[in-house]
């Protein structure tokens, strides 16, 4: 044979078999406004294929593995997406159709219960409820078609929670895979103290920050608890789906036991006990500190967390690590000028016992904010839902 035909079949042999794609599925991981690129280092470390920040969330492709390791392990993400198809919906028919065509056996094997839920809107696409309305009927039409009987609609516990996203003239459908949103670890006690930040977020704050597990860290006005509790996950690798939730992948036909079973196996077997990484926390209101001590129990880090009821004033002389904390900022609890000598307590608690260590601290206030009185190093914008806030870090000398 000769060269050229060699090469001609060669050719010809890696079009007819190409290898079935590693990573088929595609998914959507929300997250908070600002906090995009810090989620998608999560999914990169993950081994999760195409990661793209985009607006409020990761774009990213990935096996069924992928899609239950991202469930288990991110610790930033409020959900993932699993993305079933995007086609034009200009208007009530074309959507409807568009939903009628799809395979919907894949998805819904009876008696599994649905529920849709829409965001966004178009010219002839105007409110959020008719759509999900409409989605549903090409839905539970597909099933009448095939002749077999239809989901019924469950607005509260569905076994699969649709996502329809109108923008412009299209639609694109997904499904839910976490069920709870992510951030519902399990770990809280019922009485959570006043404003406590989610724990999805608090997350992403300490990742923000530099911390990676290992370093000594302070939260002086620590309320629930809930960055401590986060660290101590971090530093012992805790994912954060190990704590019993449940999770709607589970309830989907794609469903396989025995790998999830394996997932779960993997991530036990690499928890460790860490030595020398300090987790502590203060908090002067007596019911914050009996919530976080709940919250610490809860996700299994009380043993490497220390906890006291203790005013910023009275504060100690720390050398190393860092400090990353969440002052009340005067939206939800105390008022501006009220919180003004908080914030100078702050600052000068930093300048005069932090020496050595950095700190972060987060507010929606630029105003109290400079009255910490201190130069920052970087200042990243992060919401927290609505609020538009300014993580603050400072290096301590
Ligand atoms: C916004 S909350 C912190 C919420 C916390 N990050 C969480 O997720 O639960 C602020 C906390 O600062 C505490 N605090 C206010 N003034 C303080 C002071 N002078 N010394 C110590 N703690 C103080 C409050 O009791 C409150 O729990």
């Amino acid at each position: 044979m000769s060269p050229a035909k060699t090469m001609r079949n060669t050719n010809t042999i890696h079009r007819r078999q190409r290898p079935a794609p590693q990573h088929p599925f595609v998914f959507f991981a929300p997250t908070f406004k600002g906090l995009e690129a810090t989620l998608a280092e999560e999914l990169v470390a993950l081994g999760a294929s195409e990661v793209q920040a985009a607006n409020r969330g990761v774009d990213f492709k990935g096996s069924l593995e992928t899609l239950y390791q991202a469930n288990l392990h991110l610790r930033c993400a409020h959900r993932v997406l699993w993305h079933i198809a995007t086609f034009p919906a200009a208007d009530r028919t074309q959507l409807y159709e568009g939903v009628r065509a799809l395979p919907w056996g894949d998805h819904l094997a009876l008696p599994m219960t649905l529920a849709v839920d829409t965001v966004g809107t178009n010219a002839n696409l105007v409110h959020t409820q008719f759509t999900s309305r409409v989605v549903k009927d090409g839905v539970v039409d597909w099933f009448r078609d095939q002749g077999k009987p239809r989901p019924d609609v469950d607005l509260e516990n569905p076994d699969l929670a649709l996502n329809a996203r109108i923008s412009g003239d299209t639609c694109t459908l997904s499904w839910d895979t976490s069920g709870d949103r992510l951030h519902q670890r399990g770990y809280r006690g019922r009485h959570a103290g006043p404003a406590p930040l989610k724990e999805n977020l608090a997350a992403a704050l300490l990742r923000l920050s530099g911390y990676d597990g290992t370093q000594p860290l302070v939260d002086p006005l620590c309320g629930s608890g809930t960055l401590l509790i986060e660290a101590a996950m971090m530093a012992k690798n805790i994912p954060p789906g190990l704590l019993g939730r449940r999770f709607a992948f589970t309830r989907h036909p794609t469903y396989d036991a025995r790998l999830w079973a394996n997932i779960q196996g993997d991530a036990r077997a690499q928890i460790i006990e860490p030595e020398g990484c300090p987790i502590i926390g203060y908090d002067i209101s007596e019911g914050a500190v009996r919530a976080a001590a709940t919250g610490l129990a809860g996700a299994g880090v009380d043993d490497i967390v220390r906890l006291k009821r203790q005013p910023l004033a009275e504060m100690g002389t720390f050398s190393e690590g860092m400090i990353v904390t969440n002052p009340p900022y005067g939206e939800r609890i105390g008022d501006i000028e009220e919180l003004i000598p908080l914030y100078e307590t702050l600052g000068s608690t930093f300048k005069h016992k932090c020496q050595g260590m950095s700190a972060h601290v987060l507010t929606s206030s630029k105003f109290l904010g400079g009255r910490i009185g201190l130069k920052t190093y970087r200042r990243d914008a992060v919401w927290n839902g609505p609020l538009e806030c300014r993580l603050l870090h400072y290096e301590l000398y």
